[in-house]
């Protein structure tokens, strides 16, 4: 990549050095003065390098970054650029209701408005909780600005008597622990705020560390960013680079189009297998992609990701968590695993200015216990099955998470192994699932398969983590933990139940899910990727001519554009209209 630092002519300075309008240029200086920038720098020919802030007292999962600012800072006037920090719509995982998903979209909207409307040379995306990074992903691509990636790091590993806790994990074993009786409400509390010893993202392979892991598959960072805890030194220094590099990305004209190419996608679904990364990059995935143009489909993560073993060793699918994935080598060490096995394209451009395959070289796991080699790993076939039928046109199930005793209960009839039939059970959402899952009118037993509906992106609205139902009270005190459950939501990237998710088209727009009841048969043949209602073609077709659809109402005017605009989970849950808007950075505002 060139850099030649003489004679670039910086978009902003349409706004801060304009003759041809004096009047306008002296207001943006004027404004822009008031406090640290004086006119030279502004008028300097120096780039403007924004600083999307995610952080903040709202938003504890990305605060970290708060802190990091000055670092940032540092960094990107030690280059010989102009920092100047903004804040985008927040978003907090665990704090916002009905859920964070919903905001995705508008964290998104807020960063494309002011990267564009602003006078932005290049834009450091600080990113973090689960929704956070691919909204920062998905703005950067629509406006296609020099643009890079810097997560905050995962919290500390999390520690409960004197066993790792880890985040969202501690809760599911909790709340069993708590429906069988064996600790109080106050314990429970207690344990599940062990998980949370610092600032930072949740330290398991959720959805926060898969996206941010993600973001570097996808060449969006520099190499070994995504692992760092956030209270580590490391951390530190890599704010600093990261504000480093930024200017001589703009100088070079690196864009995120010139990185997130196909191959690049392609890379991204490999890692995610390889990490156990969670059921939410898939949709994540997909609206980065549909931002920047790329032709992805759900069905590509099992095509080029089912057959990639599992690697590393961290909640859910494994053992340990953040801190130990970062001393063996975060990342970088299972990219360079995958690479030596052909699983990597090795020439795709990245924000280092350099090719993967470079920036790779030489690196490798320094603790096999938790990064694996490609040969030995923890498990093979490691990937998201991407199920279809007459339920729905795609789901996934993360067949990574699979216990042994799910295996034997579900999935091991002899001569007809990863096929099973169950009895459906159908709920209504998470309130009538709470309401009645303890009813035994319902006749749930140890082969029953649990159904949510109505809780995907038009329906909840946003789509909810809600699938991974926990069974009857009564069925965990028989030792069974979990069931198969199906659902048109979303589950916790932390969630170790491999539930049947993503159902898409979702219950309220008409998908098939809609049409089951409870008592129906259903079939899941895991080998031939199908999932049926056994509901004769006749009576499916009544009930689809008897149907209609819910009325739904929104409580706020953001919902109601949201469900307005929405596309279903497998296209990404973008809003649709968004996607026509390309390469933006190219078209000037008005003044
Ligand atoms: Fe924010 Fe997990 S809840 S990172
Ligand atoms: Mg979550």
């Amino acid at each position: 990549m060139s850099d030649t630092r003489a004679n670039k002519q910086f978009r902003s300075q349409e706004w801060f050095d304009n003759p041809n309008n004096p009047g306008i240029t002296a207001l943006y200086l004027e404004r822009y003065q008031n406090q640290e920038f004086t006119r030279e720098e502004l008028q300097g020919g120096k780039p403007i390098i924004g600083i999307a802030q995610t952080g903040s007292d709202i938003a504890p999962c990305n605060k970290i970054h708060v802190f990091l600012m000055d670092r940032i800072k540092a960094g990107i006037r030690e280059a010989g650029g102009i920092p100047m920090e903004f804040p985008v719509h927040p978003i907090q995982e665990t704090g916002k209701r009905p859920t964070a998903a919903l905001d995705r979209n508008l964290q998104y909207l807020s960063l494309v408005e002011v990267l564009h409307g602003y006078p932005i040379d290049g834009v450091v995306l600080t990113t973090g909780c689960d929704k956070t990074t691919p909204a920062m992903l998905m703005g950067a691509a629509t406006v296609d600005l020099p643009a890079i990636a810097l997560n905050g790091g995962p919290m500390l590993d999390g520690w409960w008597k004197g066993k790792r806790a880890g985040s969202g994990l501690i809760v599911w074993e909790s709340r069993r622990l708590l429906a069988m009786g064996e600790i109080d409400y106050d314990e429970f509390i207690s344990r599940v705020c062990s998980a949370a010893p610092s600032l930072g993202h949740c330290n398991t392979m959720g959805t926060a560390s898969t996206m941010n892991a993600l973001a570097e598959a996808l060449g969006m960072t520099l190499t070994g960013n995504s692992a760092i805890p956030a209270p580590f030194r490391e951390r530190m220094a890599m704010a600093y680079e990261t504000g480093k590099r930024i200017v001589s990305m703009v100088y070079e004209d690196l864009k995120p189009s010139d990185i997130l190419t196909r191959e690049a996608f392609e890379n991204a679904i490999v890692v995610n297998t390889a990490i156990g990364g969670s059921t939410n990059a898939p949709p994540h995935l997909q609206a980065v992609a549909r931002h920047i143009g790329v032709e992805l489909d759900v069905k590509d993560w099992q095509t080029l990701g089912f057959d990639v073993p599992l690697m590393v060793n961290m909640q859910p699918a494994g053992e340990y968590l953040g801190e130990s994935f970062f001393r063996a080598g975060g990342v970088p060490a299972v990219m360079a695993e995958l690479m030596r096995a052909g699983r990597i394209h090795e020439g795709v451009m990245t924000a280092t200015g350099h090719s993967m395959g470079q920036n790779l070289a030489g690196l490798e796991s320094v603790d096999r216990d938790v990064i694996t080699p490609y040969a030995e790993p923890l498990r093979t076939n490691a990937g998201f099955k991407v199920l279809s039928g007459n339920l729905f046109d795609s789901a996934l199930m993360k067949t990574s998470v699979i216990s042994d005793d799910f295996r034997k209960r579900f999935l091991s009839e002899p001569g007809n192994e990863g096929v099973f039939e169950a009895r459906a059970v159908v709920f209504e959402g998470p309130e009538d699932y709470h309401d009645r899952i303890n009813d035994t009118e319902l006749g749930i037993d140890e082969r029953t398969v649990l159904f949510i509906r109505g809780v995907g992106c038009v329906g909840y609205p946003g789509s909810a983590e809600v699938v991974n139902m926990q069974p009857p009270d009564a069925i965990i005190r028989q030792g069974i933990n979990h069931l198969p459950t199906v659902g048109d939501g979303r589950q916790s990237g932390t969630s170790e139940s491999p539930s049947i998710l993503n159902a898409s088209p979702e219950s309220v727009v008409g998908g098939g899910l809609a049409y089951l009841r409870t008592g129906d048969m259903v079939r899941l043949d895991l080998n031939a990727s199908k999932m049926d209602a056994l509901v004769d073609e006749a009576e499916w077709q009544a009930r689809i001519d008897a149907w209609e659809a819910p009325e739904i109402k929104s409580q706020t005017p953001w919902q109601e554009i949201y469900r307005t605009h929405v596309g279903q989970l497998a296209d990404g849950g973008c809003l649709e209209l968004a996607t026509a808007y390309q390469k933006i950075a190219k078209d000037l505002p008005r003044d």
